[in-house]
């Protein structure tokens, strides 16, 4: 081995345990399973709107009112998306996920910025606030010209999750459905250096622009071992459909050795703290619904605890995917919206630590062992 090849010590296959930068936008503790976003607890967080979330993120801040007013107008105030956006999206393929086409419509949008070239702090957050606003514009846009609907206009008035849902579906939503659709835009929002915000900054210590960041933080949140395992879960729940068959469905995946979708974690070695909420969320639903899926769930995850946690010995416990497609099935989100609807909260985390790159950057560029 040369010299150089001996300073770089063991290898670690995915990055595994190995600390790349510091950052003070979230922290995970993955024993005791507790997340905190800029110091404050998870558990706390999920009863702040998803603006006031946001501006934490990228602020620094949860704000007082004048400070959450300010920027809910800002927020509201973009969320309009131009005619050449809307026309991009009706020649995307129909048979698509929303995810794509939304990763289509980002890179437009970078097109259309007359402020493309410009990297200052303050044009940054202008983007920022843009982007984070018309996330849930176009998703919503793309499922109805998909559908042969008519586009519906953003309201103003509403939150962030109630404008997502009466854009996608036409009508004012139910308090408890606005409700939930918020707090999990607040769930999805950070955590720390998963695999797309890695993406996102290792795009950003090129110096690339925050479109081209956010592109690949949504390139890399597709995949069904990230954000795309919500949509496998919502497809497991269909395939299962009846609780009677839940238990037999895992205990074939297991004895097949293939993973059940929306469980395990890389840090977490316990509950997954947005998990335990979103079962809360989803049992809520339940009450007001038909039961099933959430019965059903519950049939997997004790199938799971026994198999793999008690009899295996393995940290297998359900992630945040899991109970946030039983949230999905009851509040009748169409599975090709799934992933994109995580992308609509993970925004506001990317550019947080984008901008966090920025403001302390260099190039990551880390080395392979040559075989
Ligand atoms: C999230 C995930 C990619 C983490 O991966 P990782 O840290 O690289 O862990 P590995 O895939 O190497 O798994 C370690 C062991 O646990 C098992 N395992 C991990 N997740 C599992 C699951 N969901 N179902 C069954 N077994 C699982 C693996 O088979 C492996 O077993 P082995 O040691 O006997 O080979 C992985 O748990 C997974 O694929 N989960 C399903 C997809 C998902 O829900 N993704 C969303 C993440 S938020």
């Amino acid at each position: 081995m040369s010299q150089e090849g001996e300073k770089m010590g063991e290898l670690k296959k995915g990055l595994e345990g190995v600390e790349v930068l510091e950052t003070k936008i979230s922290s995970i503790d993955g024993e005791n399973g507790i997340l905190k976003y800029r110091g404050t607890d998870i558990n706390d967080l999920v009863e702040y709107s998803f603006e006031a979330v946001t501006h934490l993120l990228l602020y620094e801040k949860l704000p007082n009112e004048s400070e959450l007013a300010a920027f809910s107008d800002q927020l509201r105030g973009s969320r309009k998306i131009d005619q050449d956006i809307l026309d991009v999206l009706t020649t995307c393929d129909f048979n698509i996920q929303a995810m794509d086409a939304l990763r289509t419509a980002v890179s437009y949008m970078s097109h259309c910025d007359p402020d493309l070239g410009d990297s200052s702090l303050e044009s940054n957050l202008r983007k920022a606030t843009g982007l984070i606003a018309k996330f849930p514009t176009v998703v919503a846009a793309f499922h109805r010209v998909r559908d042969d609907l008519d586009v519906i206009e953003p309201d103003a008035s509403m939150s962030h999750g109630e404008n997502f849902l009466y854009m996608l579906k036409g009508k004012k939503p139910g308090e408890l459905e606005a409700e939930i659709v918020d707090k999990d835009f607040v769930l999805s929002a950070e955590h720390e250096l998963n695999a797309s915000t890695f993406s996102a900054r290792v795009t950003a210590s090129t110096l690339a622009d925050i479109h081209s960041t956010v592109i690949s933080g949504l390139s890399t949140l597709k995949g069904p071992l990230h954000a795309g395992a919500r949509m496998c879960v919502m497809e497991m729940l269909d395939d299962i459909s009846s609780p009677e068959n839940a238990e037999d469905h895992v205990l074939n995946l297991i004895s097949k050795k293939e993973k059940v979708m929306g469980f395990g974690h890389r840090v977490y070695k316990t509950h997954d703290p947005r998990d335990r909420i979103y079962k809360k969320l989803a049992k809520r639903l339940a009450d007001h619904g038909d039961p099933k899926w959430f019965e059903i769930a519950e049939i997997i995850e004790a199938t799971v605890q026994r198999e793999l946690v008690e009899k295996r010995e393995k940290p297998i416990y359900p992630n945040l995917d899991f109970y946030s497609a039983v949230t999905y099935k009851y509040i009748e989100i169409p599975e090709t919206l799934a992933t994109a609807m995580f992308a609509i909260g993970r925004v506001s985390g990317w550019i947080a630590h984008v901008l966090e790159q920025y403001a302390d950057n260099r190039l990551i560029r880390p080395r392979a062992k040559t075989s």
